[in-house]
């Protein structure tokens, strides 16, 4: 089963977990035409995978998905999520980041993932984040350098990257 987190407000951000009633957005953004291709499986999913994806998923205790708010309309601006989350090692890994297309290029992703990383400070105890990006994707890239991600690993075709938390070693 997984554990609840309380809805977390940060800036202009407010992220709360994934519910069933978000899933035909956030379907949408993810098949979009320009977003699914910077996925490692940039196929078309169909609703019957999506829906089966979030059955397996809630009872995931180490993988949360969580919508962006902007928290003066209550908007969804998009979706951001932690994974493989590892309380002993303090560690977890950060991505599925998808913006809604009305709300692309404001600085509000910037803003959803600054206040994923807090979250994942202040509500979890982790001290490090790990991403993983596609090469080609210069613009996840340049937002996650900028966010003091640094290069850990690099191929022609991913870059793998990790941000040390302020509390952490
Ligand atoms: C990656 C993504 C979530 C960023 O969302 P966004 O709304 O563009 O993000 P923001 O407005 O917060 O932009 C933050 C940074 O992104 C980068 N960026 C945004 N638009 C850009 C553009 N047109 N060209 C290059 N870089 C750009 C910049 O570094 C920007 O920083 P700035 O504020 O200093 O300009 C969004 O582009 C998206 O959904 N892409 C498709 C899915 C994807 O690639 N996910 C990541 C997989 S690893």
């Amino acid at each position: 089963m997984k554990q609840p987190i309380p809805p977390f407000s940060h800036g202009p951000i407010r992220l709360r977990l994934l519910q069933e009633d978000d899933l035909p957005a956030t379907l949408e953004w993810r098949n979009r035409d320009g977003a699914r291709q910077q996925f490692f499986s940039g196929e078309l999913i169909s609703w019957d995978h999506h829906v089966a994806w979030f059955t397996r998923y809630a009872d995931k205790n180490d993988d949360f998905v969580f919508i962006a708010e902007e928290l003066e309309s209550g908007q969804r601006i998009g979706q951001v999520s932690l994974y493989d989350v590892n309380l002993a090692h303090a560690d977890a890994e950060v991505g599925r980041f998808i913006v809604a297309p009305e709300f692309a290029g404001r600085g509000l992703m910037r803003a959803a993932i600054e206040a994923l990383s807090l979250l994942a400070a202040t509500s979890l105890g982790l001290h490090r984040l790990r991403l993983e990006v596609k090469a080609s994707n210069s613009r996840a890239y340049q937002l996650y350098e900028s966010l003091r991600f640094e290069v850990t690993e690099r191929s022609d075709s991913v870059i793998h990257m990790e941000r040390k938390l302020a509390d952490g070693p």
